[in-house]
């Protein structure tokens, strides 16, 4: 395909006047002038390969792959969608950078309704050469003393104002107000300003200038602005495409394709920044002398390279240089250059865009030139004219290149071949230029035949667009207040924590002494940990836990063997009749037995019975109240193991002989310690939570003995119940508490636990909701169903390995409408509830053992802490929550905590184990 013919321009004919070859004029001259202006001919081929190669950098890019820097930069911009056209309130734009030495402020009114538009008042101002290269302080000063002017004539008062800050350069933003500047562009050059981010520095020169309170809620390529500036009617527009003193486009991406996001839904927008395509291969052939001459004296030599050879700041000194090569060469007026040929910058694009006008005619160009400063003969205004058109085409049709490439992209992207688009385009090449849009369509209707592509020059050159992306902004900034708001009483601090340490260790010392106090503070009868002599089989049973378990143990001097069975227990035994629980575990028993090959013979038993029991023994102890959703009648307040005997009584033929209960925390501390002598406290953190330890016998006033030690059941879950925990409840743990089981019971525990922190998530939803800043306000009727957000959701949602695009399909699945900013939010609120529960066990925990280190009077303890459930075994920051704060409040232990493999079966078999030892020792 030769240079122009195949693209619709007809063999030999340029804009109306431009000699061609055969007309009579001077030989050389017109040589010349047409060798100069071959070298700004294009063919279709090299505008394919412009376009392909640009593609190839824009999918190299999108896919973050590491090799050579991919020629474009394609900059995700934190826009997700595009106006929905809701968007109200009045705004401030302030617009640097898109038209070259000025600065646009602009006051935007969006009325959110169809078509109702009110018109933005603007104001321009230029800005003094020294500003753009000067100090970055200073450029930012001019432009809040711009605004100030700007809002001086506004009737503003001292209403708080919301700025759209349009900053048309390339910039990393990593928020829709956090964006930092890569390098500047088209003429700037100041200080200090490459690295920063711009939303900042902009905010900080309105502080100085303290005239008026205004917030900086976004900032955005002036690409965006244009695409989001677009006529709801007419588009949707789908890219921007500036054309000004620089050129850039931007366009809306599949989310799931842009590799440095992780989000897999929705489309982001993406500023491409093709200024800076460069791709030599491509590139090259197309490059003239003037392009490499204009380069090499610009502020920025061998950046935005693609950008020199379209942008408005360059066409005219494109067009100067080739004067000035061809007067230079005695072609053009006369061989005489002037001040004007010879200084750089002095054509302007209004110049060429009057000169290269076909309807301006010599006679207009003629003038032009005088304006100049030079004495042009006749031919010459031709041929300056032909110079113009030469460079301008050039211009459209490398444009058009890219704009194919982005074209293609979306084709690629959404799979599609025959595509229709929308393309807003703004920046006053496209407004001065009348034949830029034209070469520009057609070149890109050769380029991309399936594409059906409808130009919409954008209104008030994107300050509207910018203003939606404010309004979006302002709304999202807004939701992120009314978040932070409400989890604000989440975030504790180290002095509240300290503050749950020593309460519970006051707590602690007067549940000890038997005195009122929210702590129970138990004796277990467990009055050593195991000492590896332990021999023997046992059958164990573990309830209280997410599943009800029956366990034979095998204790022998090669370690212990466990052989188990879950069981369920349906929530109609759990809250029937106490007599039908414990006839349901021995029929669970009785069943197990059967698998193993053990009926008919009565091993020694354990029972882990994992609820608040006061023992008078190893094998009594009074229910004092249910926990965790149990809430069988009649048991309360009677010795479990009695209930249990009864219940194997009248299961006649089974014989079962119960020797210990025990409490799940002191059954995982005994099957920890088995392995670890350190062990001496045990931790649960699962359905519900509960610690206990190994204490001096002489702090414990209910149990006779000053010597030794006995595991003391601390029931840490009823911590607060006093309303010691008060300062620390949310409204949100209140209607937690409201709607269980046992209100104003184990208030500790129902913040901390897997039984509760779900739902507590689940009305913090409910409640975000409500505010508008989740799910678009729309309760959903499983947002309203009780105990639908699974605790381990949680864990889940916050897991690392889990990308946001997880959390919306766990969120879906729940039937919630979600946006990827809904997805972030529920993010947070699950970090925030999961990171308070850890810290409050944490600073529970270290009361526990600077308890421990203040019995023993010692600087320094070392110990371990047996722990089980799962909330701590599968949330996949808990743990280190735990062991953080725990170092945090109590430096001077030690502490190690040992996740229980085998549960807490194998140590209420090992107390058991120890009661029969100490038995058989009595007996002997
Ligand atoms: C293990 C122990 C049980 C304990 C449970 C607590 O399974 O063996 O005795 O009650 O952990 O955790 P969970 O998450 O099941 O409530
Ligand atoms: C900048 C872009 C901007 C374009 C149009 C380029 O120099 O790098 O960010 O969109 O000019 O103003
Ligand atoms: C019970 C404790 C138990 C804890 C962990 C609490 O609800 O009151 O006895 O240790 O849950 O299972």
């Amino acid at each position: 395909m030769d240079s122009i013919g195949s693209l619709g321009l007809q063999q030999g004919e340029g804009a109306p006047g431009c000699p061609q070859e055969g007309l009579p004029c001077p030989s050389n001259t017109s040589e010349m002038v047409q060798e100069c202006l071959q070298q700004f001919k294009v063919t279709g081929a090299q505008l394919r390969q412009i376009q392909t190669s640009l593609l190839g950098s824009m999918e190299q890019a999108l896919r973050g792959q590491a090799g050579p820097a991919p020629a474009v930069r394609m900059l995700p911009t934190y826009v997700g969608s595009i106006p929905h056209g809701t968007e109200q309130g009045d705004f401030v734009v302030l617009e640097l950078g898109a038209t070259g030495a000025s600065l646009r402020v602009l006051w935007v009114t969006l009325t959110g309704i169809e078509g109702h538009k009110v018109e933005p008042r603007s104001q321009e101002f230029v800005i003094p050469q020294e500003v753009m290269l000067g100090p970055g302080q200073q450029l930012f000063d001019f432009a809040a003393r711009c605004l100030s002017e700007f809002l001086d004539v506004l009737p503003v008062g001292n209403q708080g104002l919301q700025l759209g800050f349009s900053f048309s350069f390339p910039c990393h933003q990593t928020g829709l107000d956090k964006s930092t500047l890569i390098s500047w562009t088209k003429g700037f050059k100041c200080s200090d300003v490459e690295g920063q981010d711009v939303v900042q520095l902009l905010r900080d020169a309105i502080q100085r200038q303290g005239a008026y309170s205004i917030d900086v809620v976004a900032v955005v390529n002036d690409t965006v602005g244009t695409m989001m500036g677009c006529e709801p009617g007419v588009g949707p527009c789908e890219v921007g495409l500036v054309v000004d003193t620089g050129t850039n486009a931007c366009y809306m991406e599949e989310a799931r394709h842009v590799a440095v996001l992780d989000e897999d839904r929705g489309r982001v927008c993406i500023s491409i920044e093709w200024g800076s395509f460069s791709d030599e291969g491509a590139l090259g052939p197309v490059q003239t002398i003037f392009d490499r001459t204009l380069d090499h004296e610009s502020l920025n030599p061998g950046a935005q390279r693609f950008e020199k050879m379209i942008g408005g700041l360059y066409l005219g000194e494109l067009v100067r240089l080739v004067l000035a090569h061809l007067a230079q060469r005695g072609a053009l007026f006369g061989g005489h250059t002037s001040p004007v040929l010879r200084s750089q910058g002095s054509i302007l694009l209004e110049h060429v865009a009057e000169m290269e006008d076909p309807s301006a005619g010599a006679a207009r160009v003629h003038a032009v030139l005088q304006d100049l400063g030079l004495n042009p003969k006749a031919s010459d205004a031709e041929w300056v004219q032909c110079v113009c058109v030469a460079v301008c085409t050039r211009a459209a049709q490398l444009c058009a290149a890219a704009l194919a490439a982005v074209l293609s992209r979306l084709q690629h992207s959404r799979e599609q071949q025959a595509l229709q688009i929308a393309v807003a385009t703004g920046g006053r090449v496209f407004e001065r230029h009348p034949r830029f849009l034209s070469v520009l369509r057609e070149t890109v209707m050769l380029l991309a035949p399936d594409c059906n592509v409808c130009f919409i020059p954008s209104v008030d050159g994107g300050g509207r667009g910018v203003a939606m992306v404010t309004a979006v902004a302002a709304r999202l900034a807004a939701h992120r207040r009314l978040l932070e708001e409400t989890l604000a009483p989440f975030r504790l601090t180290r002095e509240q924590l300290a503050e749950v340490q020593a309460q519970m260790r006051e707590a602690m010392a007067k549940g000890l002494q038997g005195e009122a106090s929210s702590l129970r503070m138990l004796p277990t009868y467990v009055r050593a940990t195991p000492d590896g002599s332990e021999r023997g089989d046992f059958l164990a049973l573990d309830l209280g836990g997410t599943n009800f378990r029956v366990l034979l143990v095998r204790v022998a001097t090669g370690g212990v063997q466990i052989s188990s069975q879950i069981y369920s227990i349906p929530e109609c035994v759990a809250q029937g009749s106490g007599q039908q629980l414990f006839d349901h575990i021995v029929d669970c028993i009785v069943d197990f037995q059967q698998k193993q090959g053990l009926s008919g013979q009565s091993l020694p038993l354990g029972f882990t019975f994992s609820f608040p029991c006061r023992q008078m023994g190893l094998d009594q102890g009074i229910l004092l109240n249910w926990t965790k959703g149990f809430n069988a009648s009649d048991c309360e307040g009677q010795d479990v193991v009695c209930l249990l005997r009864e219940a194997i009584r009248r299961r006649q033929a089974v014989e079962l002989n119960v020797v210990a209960i025990v409490n799940d925390t002191v059954g995982t501390m005994m099957s920890c310690g088995y392995e670890d002598p350190h062990c001496e406290v045990g931790l649960i953190v699962g359905t519900g939570t509960n610690a206990c330890y190994m204490e001096e016998l002489r702090n414990v006033a209910s149990v006779d003995g000053d010597s030794g030690q006995m595991c003391i059941n601390t029931e840490w879950g009823a911590f607060g119940d006093d309303g010691s925990l008060s300062m620390l409840s949310t409204r949100f743990d209140a209607c937690v508490d409201q709607a269980s089981i046992n209100p104003g019971k184990q208030r500790f525990e129902k913040m901390i636990s897997g039984m509760y922190l779900g739902e507590i998530v689940r009305h913090i939803l409910l409640h975000l909701t409500s505010l508008g800043v989740l799910f678009r306000g729309q309760q959903t009727q499983r947002l309203q169903t009780r105990d639908i957000f699974k605790t381990k959701f949680l864990s889940e949602i916050e897991s690392d390995s889990l990308a946001l695009r997880q959390v919306r399909a766990i969120l879906e699945d729940l039937g919630l409408p979600l946006t990827s900013d809904d997805a972030l939010m529920v993010l947070e609120v699950c970090q925030a509830v999961s990171k308070r529960a850890a810290q409050l066990c944490g600073a529970g925990v270290a009361a526990v053992v600077e308890k421990i280190r203040e019995n023993r009077g010692l600087e320094e303890l070392t110990i371990s802490v047996g722990v089980d459930g799962t909330l701590y075994k599968l949330h996949p920051h808990f743990s280190s929550l735990v062991a953080a704060t725990v170092r945090e409040l109590a430096p001077r232990c030690v502490v190690t905590f040992l996740q229980s493999e085998d549960g807490s079966g194998k140590g209420a078999a090992l107390v058991t184990a120890v009661a029969c030892r100490l038995a058989q020792r009595t007996r002997v």
